[in-house]
């Protein structure tokens, strides 16, 4: 019942983007093409879209590993074909008019030049097409290793240059497999970190968790590693997550913390619960698991929490926690520059890379794996995290 409301939105939210678009495409077509091609994608464009759903929704529901594939990746393609459709018609509607008219009071608009800028503008939709092939394309483009270095005010010297590698949202099954997951672990260990962190989801085939446990823990850090929950620990079963990391050298952190010596120095990491079934106010979620994650911190250690989803930071750096690691948000899966589209979205504000609040960072990660398969300019990451000391703040 609790996946209802949100299965069902989704869906509306879906199937309205594809009747939209196919009305605007059905509309434009009239008016400027004329395309006989068009006007069938327009037509069959909502129902396509309905069979790829049922196909996901198939997959989902039936566990069946390529129904969730083949609809997850065409239901991916319509949504991005839809919204591409939807911002860039319009705008090509008023630049096909504007050139009419601009045309027209200067020369005769011969069939030559008006061919020439119906065929322009067809560019529009052409991209559409284009940039919704990329986005899907670019959710199975490998890992990426970046390595990224985060000034934190009152660093303890023994830890200037740590070497931190974050692995977050694996997503293990469908879109990123063990293989995928042992070639992104040869870069990590290439890179020589000094301990790693897992912040959660990492596999929606729960059959697969023992041997992703397996592997991430052959990476050979000379400090032990560290995980936390995610969402999809709980939706895909909790107790078989819980059993799997018992078998292994890798502590799961559930609402809980621990003091570790890393090069000598107390580090006291934490690891929060993640609020997918919380009844309480997000915030007030957020403030009761991290101030009881860090309940036991020594007054003078280095904190470090995992916290799956960036909303912890807020309560983070008031209790003082140093850094703060997370994923969840995928950064959005569309970003510029190295920063999400979404950042400051008021229900995930912190999608994607570093933010600073007073003496507190915090690294939220793109996530090495995807449940939907697009991704635009916001590449799958597994970040190697340097610690710097910084005088500024
Ligand atoms: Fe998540």
């Amino acid at each position: 019942m609790k996946f209802v409301f949100p299965i069902v939105s989704s869906i509306v939210l879906i199937l309205g983007l594809a009747v939209l678009a196919s009305y605007l495409l059905a509309y434009f077509n009239k008016r400027i093409w004329n395309i006989s091609l068009l006007k069938k994608i327009a037509r069959y464009q909502p129902y396509l879209t309905t069979v790829s759903m049922l196909f996901w929704m198939a997959g989902i529901f039936l566990g069946a590993g390529f129904f969730y594939i083949l609809g997850g990746t065409t239901t991916a393609f319509f949504i991005l074909f839809s919204v591409s459709l939807i911002i860039s018609l319009p705008v090509c509607y008023l630049i096909y008019r504007f050139g009419q008219v601009h045309i027209k009071k200067r020369v005769k608009l011969d069939e030559s030049r008006r061919r020439f800028l119906k065929y322009t503008t067809g560019i529009f939709p052409a991209a559409a097409f284009s940039v919704s092939g990329l986005g899907v394309m670019q959710s199975f483009t490998n890992v990426r290793v970046p390595v990224i270095t985060i000034g934190i005010p009152g660093l303890p010297p023994a830890l200037e240059g740590l070497k931190i590698a974050h692995l977050s949202d694996l997503h293990l099954g469908y879109y990123f497999s063990l293989g995928d997951l042992e070639k992104t672990l040869e870069i990590i260990d290439a890179n020589k970190p000094d301990i790693y962190f897992v912040t959660g989801d990492i596999a929606d085939d729960i059959e697969k968790i023992d041997d992703a446990l397996k592997l991430i823990c052959c990476l050979r850090t000379p400090c032990q590693g560290f995980a936390s929950v995610g969402n999809h620990e709980y939706y895909r079963n909790i107790d078989k997550v819980i059993r799997a990391f018992d078998k292994r050298p890798l502590p799961l952190l559930l609402n809980t913390g621990t003091t570790v010596q890393i090069k000598g120095e107390n580090v006291y990491i934490g690891g929060a619960d993640d609020p997918v079934f919380n009844r309480l106010d997000m915030n007030e979620f957020f403030e009761k698991t991290v101030t009881e994650t860090m309940l036991n911190s020594p007054e003078e250690a280095f904190r470090i929490l995992m916290s799956h989803r960036p909303g912890g930071f807020d309560t983070a750096h008031r209790l003082g926690v140093n850094l703060t690691l997370s994923g969840h948000t995928h950064g959005g899966q569309i970003g510029f520059m190295g920063r999400s589209l979404l950042d400051g979205w008021p229900v995930e504000k912190y999608q994607w890379g570093l933010y600073k609040k007073g003496k507190s960072r915090l690294y939220t990660s793109s996530g090495m794996g995807v449940w939907f398969p697009f991704r635009l300019g916001c590449p799958a990451e597994a970040p190697i995290l340097i610690l710097r000391h910084d005088n500024s703040a």
